[in-house]
C-alpha cells in the first residue's frame, strides 16, 4: 500500500499523539459538563475551560479572557458576527467584501443584504491580489480575509482595518483568520479589529471548536443564540410579553448550549504545540520542484504559505485522483473560495493546492513531487 504524503495543512491540521492523549485523558478520567454543578470534577471543568480561554487571549494578544468567546468553528463563528451585525444595523448598510473570500466569509454577509437589504462592494485588489488599503470605499462593515486559502500571501490587517477607519469611524471591521493563524502570529490588538474568528482545527486542534474574538462583547447587547449557561435570571411573567431576561456576563452570554468541551481540552495543548511557518522549508522545496516540470502553471508568489498550481491539457479531478491514488493527499477544485479562483484564470474545474504541515519532511516533498511528474508525464 502507499505511503500517505499529506499536503493538505491548508485543509486541517494533523493530530499529534499530545493532542490525541490530552482529549482521551479528559473524556476518560475528567469528563463532565461545564458550569453544571458545584461537585469537584466540574469544577476542574469550568477550570480547564478557562484555562484555555486565557491560553487563546495570550495566543492572539487579546486584551481579556472576555474577548474569547468559543463556537463551533470559524463558519459558524462567520455566520454568528452577520447576524449579531445584522440586528444592530439598519437595511441600507454597505458590506464591504473580496474577492479573496472564503465562502464562509463572504455569503453569511451577502445572504444579510440580499435578505434584509443592503449594498455588497468589493474590495479593490492590487495587481498582486493583496487587499488594497490606498484606496477603499465606504463601508459600514468590513470583511477582511488576513489570508486568502487560495493565494496564501499575509494581508496587512492593521492598515486595512485604519484605512477603513478612515473613511467611516464607526465601520465594523471582521477578520477571518482562518488561514493566517497556521502561518502567522495574530495580534488582534495592534490590528484593532471588532471581530475575528479561526478554527482550532487548522492548528492542530480538533474539529467542531472554533474561536470569535469580539473587541466590544458588551456592546452587543442582545445574543445570537440562545439556550443553557447563558442566563442569569428571567424576572416577570409567564409569557415572553410580560418577563425579562438577565444574561450572563460576557463571554457566557454568547455561550448557549454545552461546549465541545474535550476540543477544548485539547486546544490548550494544540496552542501550546503549534509553531507558525513550520512547513516553509518544505513549501520552499515543492515550490522549486513545480517550476521546473512542464505543464505546471503556478498561481501563487515564491514565498506563498501554499502552491496553488494547475497542469495544462488535464482536469483538475482527474489529476486530483491519479495523485490521491499514489497516496498524494492535496485539494483540488474551487477550494470554497470561487471568486479567488476564478480570478486566477485557472481551467474549469479548478485548481490543485499543496499546503504542509510541521509532519512533513523534504523526503515528503520528494515523493510528491515524483507521484506530479508521474501522473503528468
Ligand atoms: C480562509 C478560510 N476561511 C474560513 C474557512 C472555514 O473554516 P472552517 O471550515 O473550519 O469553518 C477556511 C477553511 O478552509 C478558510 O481557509
Amino acid at each position: 500500500m502507499n505511503k500517505i504524503i499529506y499536503l493538505d495543512a491548508a485543509a486541517s491540521a494533523l493530530k499529534t499523539d499530545a493532542l490525541i492523549a490530552a482529549e482521551v485523558d479528559f473524556l476518560r478520567y475528567k469528563y463532565a459538563n461545564a458550569g453544571r454543578g458545584i461537585c469537584a470534577r466540574v469544577t476542574a471543568v469550568d477550570d480547564m475551560v478557562a484555562q484555555t480561554r486565557t491560553d487563546v487571549a495570550a495566543f492572539i494578544n487579546a486584551a481579556a479572557d472576555e474577548n474569547i468567546v468559543f463556537t463551533g468553528g470559524a463558519t459558524d463563528a462567520m455566520n454568528r458576527i452577520a447576524r449579531l451585525i445584522d440586528s444592530s444595523l439598519g437595511t441600507d448598510k454597505t458590506i464591504m467584501v473580496s474577492d479573496l473570500d472564503h465562502h464562509s466569509a463572504r455569503l453569511p454577509f451577502e445572504c444579510i443584504c440580499g435578505s434584509r437589504g443592503g449594498n455588497i462592494v468589493l474590495c479593490p485588489l492590487d495587481t498582486e491580489n493583496n487587499l488594497d488599503y490606498s484606496n477603499l470605499p465606504y463601508a459600514d462593515v468590513f470583511v477582511i480575509t488576513a489570508m486568502s486559502n487560495v493565494f496564501g500571501m499575509p494581508q496587512d490587517v492593521a492598515r486595512l482595518v485604519a484605512a477603513a477607519r478612515k473613511k467611516n469611524p464607526d465601520v465594523i471591521t471582521v477578520v477571518d483568520a482562518a488561514q493566517y493563524v497556521v502561518h502567522e502570529k495574530i495580534d488582534v490588538q495592534q490590528w484593532d479589529c471588532d471581530f475575528m474568528c479561526f478554527s482550532a482545527h487548522k492548528i492542530g486542534g480538533d474539529t467542531g471548536l472554533g474561536i470569535m474574538y469580539m473587541k466590544n462583547p458588551e456592546r452587543w447587547v442582545l445574543p445570537d443564540k440562545f439556550g443553557g449557561g447563558m442566563v442569569a435570571k428571567i424576572n416577570g411573567g409567564e409569557t415572553a410579553h410580560n418577563r425579562e431576561i438577565q444574561w450572563e456576563p460576557v463571554p457566557a452570554k454568547f455561550e448557549a448550549g454545552t461546549l465541545p468541551l474535550t476540543q477544548i481540552a485539547g486546544l490548550g495543548v494544540a496552542i501550546k504545540q503549534w509553531s507558525p511557518r513550520a512547513g516553509a522549508d518544505v513549501m520552499r522545496h515543492i515550490r522549486q520542484g513545480l517550476e521546473r516540470m512542464p505543464r505546471v502553471q503556478i498561481y501563487t508568489a515564491p514565498d506563498a504559505a501554499v502552491a496553488t498550481f494547475s497542469v495544462e491539457g488535464m482536469h483538475v479531478l482527474d489529476f486530483g485522483a491519479l495523485c490521491g491514488a499514489r497516496g498524494l493527499c492535496m485539494r483540488v477544485g474551487n477550494m470554497c473560495a470561487s471568486w479567488a479562483v476564478r480570478r486566477l484564470g485557472a481551467p474549469a474545474g479548478g485548481v490543485a493546492r499543496l499546503s504542509a504541515g510541521p509532519w512533513n519532511t523534504i523526503a515528503d516533498a520528494d515523493r510528491a513531487l515524483e507521484i506530479i511528474s508521474e501522473v503528468i508525464k
